[in-house]
């Protein structure tokens, strides 16, 4: 189902899900820092599980955007390539937050590395993402990128 433009909701969603994935990122550098030290003490406890609890919320926004976008519908990419990079951006969304789930339940390096690579997908595509957006806005000039920004009214 095609809308023609996002809900307040959808945008609202969009960046919440931005956000806990910069944070993400931010707690995954102190974590390596922490590693790096070698006797990281109790610090690499509290990243590790404030990672899994922004894990489990990433989880529960993608959820309910998959949700909306069921109930209501999406405007229709400015691309097709567009269009598939979104759908390998929520495949990756639920994946990245599962595996890590499963990587902190069963501490296998197994599990582990399964999850190093969802991870690794998911930024890759995210990056694929934003260049495709600032390519519509700035380059084909297609005003893509408005349509993820509050409406001016
Ligand atoms: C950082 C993590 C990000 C994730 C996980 C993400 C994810 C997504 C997803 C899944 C969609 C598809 C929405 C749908 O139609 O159902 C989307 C659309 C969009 N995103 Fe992002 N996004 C991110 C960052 C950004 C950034 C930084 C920008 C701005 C530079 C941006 C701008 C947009 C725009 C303009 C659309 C609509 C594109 C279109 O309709 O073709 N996103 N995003």
């Amino acid at each position: 189902m095609a809308s023609s433009v996002y809900t307040k909701a959808q945008k609202r969603l969009h960046w919440a899900v931005a956000l806990v994935l910069v944070v993400q990122v931010f707690l995954e550098v102190c974590r390596l820092g922490l590693f790096r030290q070698g006797e990281a003490g109790g610090g690499l406890d509290v990243t590790a599980t404030l990672s899994f609890v922004l894990g489990a919320l990433l989880l529960a926004l993608v959820l309910l955007r998959v949700s909306i976008r069921r109930e209501i519908g999406v405007p229709m990419p400015a691309t097709p390539l567009a269009g598939y990079v979104h759908y390998a951006l929520y495949f990756l969304l639920i994946l990245s937050p599962v595996s890590g789930a499963v990587a902190w339940i069963t501490e296998t390096e197994r599990s582990e590395s399964v999850h190093d690579m969802m991870k690794f997908l998911l930024f890759a595509v995210v990056f694929l993402h934003i260049f495709q957006v600032l390519w519509g806005q700035f380059v084909a000039k297609d005003g893509t990128l408005r349509r993820m920004l509050p409406a001016r009214d």
